[in-house]
């Protein structure tokens, strides 16, 4: 690490990012966190036009992508790696959380959807551009999870599923891929302020219910999840592999009192 900038091993110059889902909540905190340190970007979002925006803003590269389509992550994978230098960074953010049910009553059709953006694509994804990774003997997969993947939910269950999931795939994906120098962790959020949120966060009898099982006594911002990844994805978070870090305000370590 340089000793002439204490923080330097934070900076992302010469690195260059692939962010899934950044138009809004944490991923637009990531992309432009990531920005700000010096990462060149590469944007993939469903939505087209602020996907191309941000782009725009950010002197990224646009590529706009429906991670659920196994054909179009194949066509990002190809030119993310041909458009730039290489994708150092890997940050698997898009994310649905399907419609509330307990798991038996959530429609197949529902449930595949979410499968496929929650899981398919962090597992397509990686296993197309951890190789290339390899290949250059570095690279950093940060993928999002959820405190849902680490304890029952009454309405969640399948969206929990998913995201228990990814912190098995970033345990597995660190063994697979650690001797090529890639290394790979998730995050787990709590309760953040996105448009996601917002249901609970609008209803003043589930905001204090639910703030009330947070030590915190509060929702987290987008920009503290994206310091995470940020530490993650840098060469600060060098010896940092296979991990889930849960960043929820103290919830899950709390009785609830
Ligand atoms: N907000 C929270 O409280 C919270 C808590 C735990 C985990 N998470 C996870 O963090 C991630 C981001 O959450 P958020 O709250 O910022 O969500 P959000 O709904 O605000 O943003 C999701 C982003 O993903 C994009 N997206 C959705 N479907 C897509 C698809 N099929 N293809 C490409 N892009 C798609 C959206 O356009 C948007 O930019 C998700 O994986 C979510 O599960 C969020």
């Amino acid at each position: 690490m340089p000793t002439s900038d204490p923080l330097g091993a934070f900076r992302l110059e010469g690195k260059t990012a692939l962010i899934t889902g950044p138009t809004r909540g944490i991923g637009l905190a990531i992309a432009r966190l990531f920005a700000g340190a010096g990462a060149g970007l590469v944007l993939a979002d469903i939505d087209a036009p602020a996907c191309d925006a941000l782009a725009a803003t950010l002197g990224a590269i646009s590529l706009p992508t429906d991670v659920s389509d196994a054909a179009a992550l194949a066509r990002l994978a190809d030119q993310a790696e041909a458009q730039t230098g290489g994708i150092d960074i890997l940050v698997c953010n898009a994310g649905i959380a399907g419609t509330p049910a307990p798991m038996h009553a959530m429609a197949e059709s529902d449930r595949d959807t979410l499968y496929a953006v929650n899981l398919l694509h962090p597992l397509r994804l990686t296993g197309l551009i951890a190789p290339y990774m390899a290949a250059r003997g570095r690279g950093s997969i940060v993928l999002l999870s959820s405190i849902a993947g680490l304890r029952g939910n009454a309405m969640l269950g399948h969206y929990g599923m998913t995201k228990a999931a990814l912190a098995q795939l970033a345990r597995n994906l660190a063994v697979e891929w650690g001797p090529s120098g890639v290394r790979a962790n998730a995050i787990a959020p709590g309760l953040i302020e996105t448009e996601w949120a917002g249901a609970i966060l609008s209803s003043p009898d589930r905001a204090e219910r639910r703030l009330g099982l947070t030590p915190l006594r509060r929702a987290g911002s987008p920009e503290e999840i994206a310091a995470t990844a940020l530490y993650l994805a840098s060469d600060a978070g060098g010896f940092t592999t296979g991990q889930t870090i849960v960043v929820d305000g103290g919830t899950l370590i709390s009785d609830g009192s």
